[in-house]
Order: structure tokens, then C-alpha cells, then sequence
């Protein structure tokens, strides 16, 4: 794609206003789809806005956004990305990096490589990246570190769900949430822990944004239609009660999802884990949509005769558990609208996705963190000894609906967003055009 207009001038300028604000938007791996999407959502709608007001016009507005969506490719499977786009309505990315998996350092320099040629060809006003991944991290520092030209213009960095942190930096997402907020300078902030955090590390108050949640924005646009989704009848989970269809009912069942490689890359705590859930599973069947990583997992260890399954045959009944011993059903890596589907109706959820934990938090379902610390202070329980998860699962089953949605979960994060960097790229252009000598501008 061909760049348009003048270059900016110094850190994420530009010289003139004549030219559309270009912003460049990183996905790469599954939790950043469902967060970006509502983002491009709002700046479509601003462009529509300012469309219609100037309806008159024959040159497309200035202040309309050029948007470019750039996929890295960390995640490339139809199940972890394609099924995503289509449930999310994300446009088809403008640019597709194809980088696949890797080790950290092979993966994440593979991005960075390919993703400077991106920059330098579109010369962006504004790159945004979302969470927390290998994706997130790389094209921050690419972005960082680029000039556009001799006077050193390079494009503005924003970073949605900034701030977070498990103070554990064994973990890879730690690091990349660490790094990415220091080299960013718009932070988009999803809990007020996040505030604190970046408060505490010197971060500059002004360029910290407390907007809510984007992720649970797609929840909430996303909710009604995901009961369209035919999963529960897929499962044997939803049950006829009259006659002809006239009433169905829905089965109990938990939902778990385990992929950390603390989890499921040491067989020991991965087997450990499995314990923590054979109480669970004599009330109720488990669902257990399974990541690539644990999938490989599973066979790697022999772990299928705990699972129930011989571990090729993914896809399971729930009807064919009959009065024994539940179990556990896996299936594949589901789409956004089946996932939604199944958690808005378990009766709980075990989980070690931090993102999930927000999810059944805004949903009043009933959440068991199967890890040692969370980045996300909203979680409810927490640990991964057997007794630990026991314990946690037995208080879980007994609670009733949530206390409540946190602060600023209200659907309206991401137009937050949106507002925040156009009023930014806004005042930086008009201080901008103070500062430049006559000659230059
Ligand atoms: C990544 C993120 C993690 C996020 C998770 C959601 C980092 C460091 N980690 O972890 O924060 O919670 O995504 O899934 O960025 N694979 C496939 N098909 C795919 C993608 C991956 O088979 O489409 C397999 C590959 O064997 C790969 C493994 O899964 O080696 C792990 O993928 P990777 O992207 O490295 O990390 P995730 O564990 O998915």
C-alpha cells in the first residue's frame, strides 16, 4: 500500500493537518482479535460521522481516519484466528506478516524484521497494539525505534490494556506488558489497578488513559447473538423437554480452558491439575476446548486415558456420559460466538486465561483461576494444588451471581479510545505547528 501526504515531523507529528491521520492497528494471536475488533468498529463509525456531515465534499474530509490492520500471523490456524475474523466482523488485514510459531526470540524477531518494512512503506501517524503477546511487544519496539526521515518523525504509540501486571516476570506476557508500556505513549488502562501500576513506575500521568475494557466491549456487542450458536446441541448439553421442540433446557456442565506453559508444559502440573478436577467431574461434565500447545501436550505425556478420550478424536458428547463418572469432553479450539456461548451458560468456569477471567467476571459466572497470581486483581479464586482448586471449585459451585461489573465495563471503551488519540494527535499537530520554524512548515 502506498504512503500518502507529507511525512510527520518529530515524535508521531505532522507537519500539516491536510493529511488523513493514518493509524496502524498490530493483531497477531487469538486474545487480540476480540479486543481490537471493537477499536476499528469506533473509527469506522467516526469516519461515517464526518462522511455524512460533509456529504458535500468530493475530497474525502481530513478528519477521517485511514486505518490500516496488520496481522502478524503468530496465530495462523482457522480455529485460533480465521473463524475469529468472520464472529468478530474484523475487516481482512491489510497486511499479513505470516510469521507462525517459533521460539520467543525467533518469533518475536521474525515480527520485528517484517513489521519495519510495513512501517517504513506506510508511514503511519499512529501504531496501536493490544494485550500483551509476542506481537504486542515486537512492533512497539519497531515502532520505538523507527524514523520516517532525516528529522526523525516516527509515529505515536498506543497500548491497549496497559498497566497490568502478576509481578511475576517468569512469565513471557510479563514481560512483554513491562516493555511495551514503557516504550508506548498513549496507555489505555482496562482496571484501576492498572493506574496504580504505571503510577508506581514513573509513567507519566498524562499519558495514561483509564478507559474500560475493549475485550468486554465485544462481550457485550457479542452476547445476544452468540446464543444463535448451535454448540450446546453439538455437545448433548441442551435437552428437548416438551413435545415437537416446544421447550429445551440446559444441561450442568463447567468450561475449562488450560494452555499456560506452567500448566501444561511440566506433565506433573498438568497431571496435578487433572486431580484438581475429578470431584468436579463426577457432578458435571467438564467442556475442554483445547488449545494447540495443550493438545500437543496431551499426547506428548499420555495423558489421554485422564482425559477419557484417546486424544484424536476430538470432538465430544456430553450424552454419551450417561449416569457414570462425567468426565471431561474435548473439543477443539472453538470460534468467539460457541466459546460465549458456553461460558454465558456454565455453571462454572476453570481457567488459566487472564482474559477469561474478565469475561465471566462482567457475566456473573462463577471463575476458578488455575494459576499462582493474576495480573487481573478482579479474579475471584485462584491457585494450582489439588486442594487449592478443590477447595476453590466446592466455594465456586455455591456462589450465587456476581457483586457487580467493574468500573467502566460499559461497552464503550473503545469510541473512549478513539476520542483520546484523535484529541492527542490533534494537539500535538497544533503545538507542532508553533514550534516549526517558518521554512519547514
Ligand atoms: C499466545 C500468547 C499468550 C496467549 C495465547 C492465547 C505469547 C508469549 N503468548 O500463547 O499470552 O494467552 O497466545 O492462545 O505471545 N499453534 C498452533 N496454531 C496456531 C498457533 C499456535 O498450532 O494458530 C501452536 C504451535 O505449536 C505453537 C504453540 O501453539 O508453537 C504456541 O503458540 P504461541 O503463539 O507461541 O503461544 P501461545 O501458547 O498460543
Amino acid at each position: 500500500m502506498s504512503h500518502d501526504g507529507k511525512v510527520l515531523s518529530g515524535r508521531g507529528i505532522r507537519r500539516s493537518q491536510a493529511r488523513n491521520m493514518k493509524v496502524l492497528t498490530v493483531v497477531g494471536a487469538r486474545p487480540n482479535f476480540m479486543k481490537a475488533a471493537p477499536i476499528i468498529a469506533a473509527i469506522n463509525e467516526h469516519n461515517e460521522r464526518i462522511l455524512a456531515k460533509f456529504a458535500d465534499r468530493r475530497e474525502r474530509p481530513a478528519e477521517t481516519i485511514r486505518h490500516i490492520l496488520v496481522h502478524t500471523g503468530q496465530h495462523y490456524d482457522d480455529l485460533m484466528s480465521g473463524s475469529f475474523f468472520s464472529d468478530l466482523k474484523l475487516p481482512k488485514p491489510d497486511v499479513h506478516l505470516g510469521v507462525g510459531s517459533g521460539s520467543h526470540a525467533v518469533q518475536t524477531a521474525e515480527i520485528m524484521k517484517k513489521f519495519e518494512e510495513v512501517l517504513l512503506g506506510e508511514k503511519p501517524d499512529v501504531v496501536m497494539v493490544v494485550g500483551d503477546v509476542n506481537s504486542t511487544l515486537a512492533c512497539a519496539l519497531v515502532a520505538a525505534k523507527i524514523t520516517f526521515d532525516s528529522a526523525g518523525s516516527r509515529p505515536l504509540i498506543v497500548h491497549v490494556e496497559a498497566g497490568l501486571r502478576s509481578f511475576d516476570r517468569s512469565m513471557p506476557e510479563e514481560i512483554n506488558r513491562i516493555l511495551t508500556d514503557h516504550v508506548s505513549e498513549l496507555l489505555f488502562v482496562t482496571e484501576e489497578s492498572g493506574l496504580q501500576n504505571l503510577r508506581n513506575e514513573g509513567v507519566p500521568p498524562d499519558r495514561i488513559h483509564f478507559v474500560g475494557n475493549t475485550m468486554i466491549d465485544s462481550l457485550l456487542a457479542f452476547k445476544e447473538k452468540a446464543e444463535a450458536s448451535i454448540i450446546l446441541e453439538e455437545l448433548g448439553l441442551r435437552t428437548q423437554t416438551g413435545k415437537k421442540g416446544a421447550g429445551n433446557s440446559i444441561n450442568r456442565y463447567a468450561l475449562l480452558t488450560l494452555h499456560r506453559p506452567t500448566n501444561v508444559d511440566n506433565r506433573e502440573a498438568f497431571l496435578n491439575i487433572l486431580a484438581g478436577l475429578e470431584e468436579l467431574a463426577t457432578d458435571c461434565p467438564i467442556v475442554f476446548p483445547v488449545h494447540p500447545r495443550t493438545q500437543r501436550r496431551i499426547k506428548e505425556f499420555g495423558l489421554e486415558s485422564h482425559l477419557g478420550t484417546n486424544g484424536t478424536k476430538i470432538k465430544g458428547d456430553a450424552r454419551d456420559s450417561g449416569n457414570r463418572r462425567h468426565g471431561i469432553i474435548l473439543t477443539d479450539p472453538l470460534g468467539y460466538l460457541d466459546f460465549l456461548c458456553l461460558m454465558k451458560h456454565a455453571r462454572l468456569v476453570v481457567t488459566d486465561s487472564g482474559g477469561i477471567q474478565e469475561e465471566t467476571t462482567c457475566l456473573g459466572i462463577p471463575c476458578v483461576t488455575v494459576r499462582e497470581n493474576t495480573e487481573r486483581p478482579v479474579t475471584v479464586e485462584s491457585g494450582t494444588e489439588i486442594e487449592c482448586i478443590n477447595d476453590a471449585i466446592r466455594r465456586q459451585k455455591v456462589r450465587r451471581a456476581s457483586g457487580g461489573v467493574p468500573k467502566k465495563c460499559d461497552g464503550q471503551a473503545a469510541t473512549r479510545i478513539v476520542d483520546v488519540f484523535i484529541r492527542t494527535y490533534h494537539e500535538k499537530a497544533l503545538s507542532r505547528q508553533s514550534l516549526i520554524p517558518q521554512t519547514c512548515a
